[in-house]
């Protein structure tokens, strides 16, 4: 019986790297029947009033399971995201985006393996902006205890069902002493009471960061509030080559949206050039997390073959132009296809 599951191709590279990840996963005979929805510039183009219409989130909400290629936001005016209302009206609140060091992938480091955990719906993505007069404008932090206490049993929960064995928690607590400081006050209080077997720290941002670059390998599981996360989501993907190959999952207790770290990357879309491994890897993602909620091993196979599949294709030498190869779009998602 195949699984049913939205597509959103979103905007820039996004249809063509989706593209790519479902010839690689038809390919597969990955059992997934697509629905496809629109959002982003794309929904406008398409004829929509609004960029996140109601009937993609309805169809999200009724399939529970979407792959999401990048929806472009403007810089300094214009529209709203429409990547954090999504995750705002599903309530997918939890974020995770693993990163590991890819064989067939030279970087400065080798054995990379550490997952970012990032807080999704506040922090200063709660959007609360406002220009008191002429020239003075502010920008608020929200942090409920309730948010920062499920986003830090969402990571303890990860951590135990992944065998990880470190939490570190990134903040600022040193400067904002009363919404970074209730993040890591909520994550040790849910340490402390339910996952004592997890080693934990706290570490101030700036200097995780300086560590960070220095030897990634120190580190296991990362927690942070929203704009950290982010922030630390593209530095953490540079450590292993780049936005070609960090996916990501939006997690909710009802819904579930993956998507690549990287955005619609404008400078290089519609030329056929951009790496499709990363929603690849969110579309595996999202094969385990259906063989898993379905108990269904044949899926897990074929998610596996995928990934061995790219992982191959990469020691080869097949590459696209952002990993320092040549292949296009299309002709990595056949070296990977050819790999199955
Ligand atoms: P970006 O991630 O789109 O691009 C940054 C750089 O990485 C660019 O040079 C781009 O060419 C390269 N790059 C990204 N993905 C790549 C891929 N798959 N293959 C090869 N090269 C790749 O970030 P940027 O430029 O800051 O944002 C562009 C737009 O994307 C903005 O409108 C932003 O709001 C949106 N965005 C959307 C996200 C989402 O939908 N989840 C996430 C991040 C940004």
């Amino acid at each position: 019986m195949p699984y049913t599951a939205v597509l959103i191709p979103g905007d820039g590279i996004g249809p063509e790297v989706a593209h790519a990840a479902c010839e690689i996963l038809a390919a597969a005979k990955a059992p997934i029947e697509w629905v496809e929805a629109k959002a982003g510039v794309a929904a406008l183009e398409a004829g929509e009033s609004e960029l996140l219409p109601a009937a993609t989130v309805e169809a999200i909400q009724k399939h529970r399971v979407a792959l999401k290629g990048p929806c472009t936001t403007p810089v300094g005016g214009g529209f709203s995201s429409v990547n954090v209302a999504l995750r705002k009206r599903l309530d997918l609140y939890g974020a995770v985006r693993p990163v590991r060091s890819l064989d067939g992938v030279a970087t400065r480091f080798s054995g990379v393996d550490l997952v970012v955990i990032r807080e999704n719906t506040e922090g200063l993505y709660a959007g609360i902006e406002n220009e008191i007069t002429r020239g003075v404008v502010t920008s608020m932090k929200v942090a409920t205890r309730d948010a920062c206490l499920r986003i830090a049993d969402f990571a303890f929960r990860y951590a135990v069902h992944r065998k990880r064995r470190k939490v570190s928690v990134f903040h600022k607590a040193n400067i904002m002493k009363l919404s970074d400081g209730l993040f890591i006050r909520c994550a040790r209080e849910v340490r402390d009471a339910k996952f004592p077997q997890i080693e934990y720290e706290e570490l101030i941002i700036d200097a995780a960061c300086m560590r960070l670059v220095q030897d990634p390998t120190r580190f296991d599981v990362l927690l942070m509030e929203n704009l950290y996360g982010d922030v630390l989501s593209d530095l953490c993907a540079g450590l292993v080559g780049g936005l070609g190959v960090v996916p990501g999952a939006n997690l909710g207790e009802h819904a579930a949206v993956f998507e690549a770290v990287h955005g619609s990357a404008p400078d290089i879309a519609g030329k056929g050039i951009a790496n499709p491994l990363a929603i690849t890897m969110s579309a595996v993602m999202m094969l385990n997390a259906i063989a898993e909620a379905h108990s269904d091993a044949a899926l897990a196979a074929t998610a596996t073959r995928i990934r061995e599949a790219y992982d191959r294709a990469l020691v080869d030498g097949c590459k696209t132009r952002d990993l320092g190869g040549a292949l296009s779009t299309s002709a990595f998602a056949k070296a990977v296809i050819d790999r199955l």
